[in-house]
């Protein structure tokens, strides 16, 4: 008996730790951070191995330097992916040009940097490119891709004078260049994001409580801002404010949120995210309200299965997510699946990382449920973390409702393993409000 115990929470802990798709077994815990000094050394060193792989990168897309042209406040998108962790914007006109470091520029340091006011950068420029005579050089002027079309349309036109028609018929868009380089993460980053996720799952936990909800008097933009005032006490910001809204047949998109008083029997949703050491969290979960005044304990069969649903749609997407295919193609997978399943629902995932909405291919989008254009179409790429957002369609029959049950958590690649897992494990059960626990406890709103 004892045996047989045993053998199940070892077989249990073993799914926990290699799948990492369980609802996480432990209450989370608020993890600390590294104080700012230590975080910013944890950063540089994060940068600097990305920095290195930049030659090898250009040589994979066939280029042989990539020029960067900014000025303070119109920085390009990729500075904030390669800038030191003390730097911020970028001073007065900086001119930043990567090369592969095979030919005459060896020995130099790589990326060159300029930081000019004078005009004095022309002629370094100049000279460096006569000496090391790049036959491609990309520049982020893409037309669709934000992370590879970052130039000032003024600082393009400043290289056209400066640089004259030699150089700018040299000059080529490459944009998965960027979007490999934003989108690659460093083995180091993958400790720091699993703190990061805890720290998520400790704020849904806590917030989505008898301690912080009082059914009947709080509303959900009370809740949405304890979860700001809530992030300033840990330390971390945000890049997107929190959403939270009653779930109701009509909630979609329902990205305002709605100013609703919450009440017993509710769904509760909410979207956000956290940002910390350069990387942010994108996360949504859904809470019951018990209707404790009727003796409720559990949430509706109805509303978990729907919940259940949601959980087998993310372990759809999971599977199909192969390195190589294109965001679509996975899309058209994943929907083809699900049809066999009988599954109704959308699903709208992203890359994840330096930025909430991160470099690389998506795999639909809210308003583009089987094929997005452009961003649809880029191949996707191992080594990077994806947010797997979704809803699963599913009718309720306690409330003679179909409702949508939006999820999304935020996984990673293992190369061990070469699959995509979820780097906190996922939500499999309602956060629950039980008004019985509060008797012991001060609310928040009354004080
Ligand atoms: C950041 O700046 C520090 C201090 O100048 C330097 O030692 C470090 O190499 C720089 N790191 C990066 C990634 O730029
Ligand atoms: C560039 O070349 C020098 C000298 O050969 C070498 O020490 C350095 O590591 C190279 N840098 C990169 C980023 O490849
Ligand atoms: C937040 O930072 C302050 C100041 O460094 C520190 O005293 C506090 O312990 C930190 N809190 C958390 C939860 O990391
Ligand atoms: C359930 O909802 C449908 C459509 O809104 C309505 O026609 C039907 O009467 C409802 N059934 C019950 C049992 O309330």
């Amino acid at each position: 008996m004892l045996l047989e115990v045993t053998v199940k929470w070892v077989i249990l802990f073993f799914l926990v730790l290699v799948g990492g798709q369980l609802h996480p077994p432990a209450p989370a815990e608020y993890r600390r951070l590294p104080p700012l000094h230590e975080q910013a050394e944890i950063l540089n060193r994060w940068t600097s191995e990305r920095i290195a792989r930049i030659p090898l990168l250009l040589q994979k897309y066939g280029v042989d330097a990539w020029l960067m042209c900014q000025r303070e406040h119109a920085e390009d998108t990729i500075w904030w992916s390669i800038k030191n962790a003390t730097a911020y914007d970028v001073h007065r006109r900086t001119v930043v040009l990567f090369h592969t470091n095979t030919s005459s520029l060896q020995g130099q340091p790589n990326p060159l940097v300029w930081v000019d006011n004078t005009g004095q950068v022309w002629t370094d420029l100049h000279n460096r490119l006569a000496a090391y005579d790049p036959k491609r050089i990309a520049v982020n002027v893409d037309q669709n891709i934000a992370f590879s079309g970052g130039m000032h349309v003024g600082e393009m036109r400043v290289l056209e004078e400066e640089l004259g028609p030699k150089w700018m018929s040299r000059m080529v868009n490459v944009p998965m260049l960027a979007v490999e380089y934003v989108s690659d993460k460093v083995s180091g980053q993958i400790q720091y994001y699993r703190d990061m996720q805890e720290v998520v799952w400790a704020m849904l936990e806590e917030g989505f409580s008898h301690k912080i909800i009082d059914p009947g008097v709080t509303s959900t933009t009370d809740l949405e801002w304890w979860f700001r005032e809530k992030m300033l006490t840990l330390n971390v910001t945000t890049w997107n404010h929190p959403r939270i809204f009653v779930t109701t047949p009509a909630s979609f998109p329902g990205w305002a949120g709605s100013d609703d008083i919450i009440k017993e029997g509710d769904l509760l949703h909410i979207d956000f995210g956290i940002t910390a050491m350069g990387m942010n969290t994108d996360t949504q979960h859904l809470a019951y309200v018990l209707r404790t005044s009727e003796g409720e304990t559990d949430a509706p069969e109805g509303l978990k299965a729907g919940l259940k649903k949601g959980n087998r749609m993310q372990d759809i997407v999971l599977e199909n997510m192969k390195a190589g295919l294109t965001g679509d193609e996975v899309l058209q997978r994943c929907l083809e699946q699900m049809k066999l399943e009988d599954i109704e629902g959308q699903i709208y995932s992203h890359p994840i990382g330096d930025w909430g909405h991160d470099a690389g291919a998506v795999m639909g989008f809210t308003n583009f449920p089987e094929h997005v254009p452009v961003l649809g179409e880029l191949p996707i790429l191992p080594n990077t973390y994806y947010s797997i957002e979704l809803f699963a369609t599913h009718f309720v029959p306690e409330r003679n409702e179909t409702l949508r049950f939006l999820l999304e958590e935020n996984a990673y690649w293992n190369a061990e393993t070469e699959t995509w897992q979820f780097v906190r494990g996922r939500q499999e059960r309602f956060h629950l409000i039980d008004q019985r626990k509060r008797e012991s406890t001060i609310p928040f709103n009354v004080q």
